[in-house]
């Protein structure tokens, strides 16, 4: 199977569009989204609206918890918070059911998909180094990979079954990476709708369970299409410039 990796997409429908436009030649089987369809970004309804249409495995994130009033919005930083308020008001009941309804896990064959740390994923722990990495690797079981967002940046953590020292691999556009037997791996395919790793362009992944190799793709979008969007409907300046840059 090949799935197509798209996560923390943050209301960001242009960013959203031009990533499935560049996964559509790598014909997809199934896409998953570890979570974050919404917050920060001005359409977080037409990006709920895509995202069911695409049918994906879609698990909860913290700021899709935040708007469906399954999290505590005091959590946040002022900016996130406004923009958490602004898009519960852009949404239907319908998105709020379809939002609450979101599991925290799922997993299939030897995998499991989780916004962020398997340890409590509730809690949303970020995984920002190899600590964090080791606490979830301790959660995973017989599980092959964990494939996670959150921290918007892509990035692989390894490490050999039995043994206690784990990787780093930070994952570049085009990188790639084979998984291997043996090897447990917690897999991050980087945001749709926000990167933070300074390159401004689209995140998003493709992992294939059959050849075993997982690729970071990065996709230019209209920034300023988008950044015109948040300005038009009164979303904090600091969200709206970070875009360009990528931080
Ligand atoms: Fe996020």
């Amino acid at each position: 199977m090949k799935y197509g990796v798209i996560s923390d997409i943050h209301g960001n429908l242009v960013a959203l569009e031009a990533v499935l436009e560049e996964l559509k030649s790598f014909e997809v089987d199934r896409f998953i989204c570890p979570g974050d369809v919404v917050g920060y970004g001005p359409n977080p309804a037409e990006c709920i609206t895509r995202v069911r249409n695409l049918d994906a495995v879609v698990v909860l994130g913290n700021h899709d918890a935040a708007v469906c009033a399954e999290m505590d919005i005091g959590w946040f930083n002022p900016f996130a918070r406004e923009a958490i308020i602004w898009t519960r008001d852009q949404l239907s009941e319908n998105d709020i059911k379809w939002l609450k309804m979101l599991p925290l896990t799922y997993d299939f064959d030897q995998y499991i998909v989780v916004h962020s740390s398997l340890a409590e994923p509730q809690a949303f722990h970020y995984i920002q180094s190899t600590s964090d990495a080791k606490i979830c690797f301790e959660h995973m079981d017989s599980l092959r990979a964990c494939i996670i967002g959150h921290s918007h940046v892509a990035e692989v953590y390894v490490r050999e079954e039995g043994k206690s020292a784990i990787q780093r691999i930070a994952m570049q556009d085009g990188g790639e990476l084979r998984l291997e037997c043996d090897y447990r791996y917690i897999l991050n395919c980087g945001s749709v709708g926000q990167p933070r790793d300074g390159n401004p362009y689209a995140a998003c992944a493709l992992f294939d369970t059959d050849t075993m190799v997982f690729q970071i793709r990065r996709v230019p979008y209209d920034i300023r299409e988008v950044q015109l969007r948040m300005r038009k409907v009164g979303l904090p300046d600091i969200l709206i410039e970070r875009l360009e840059y990528g931080v």
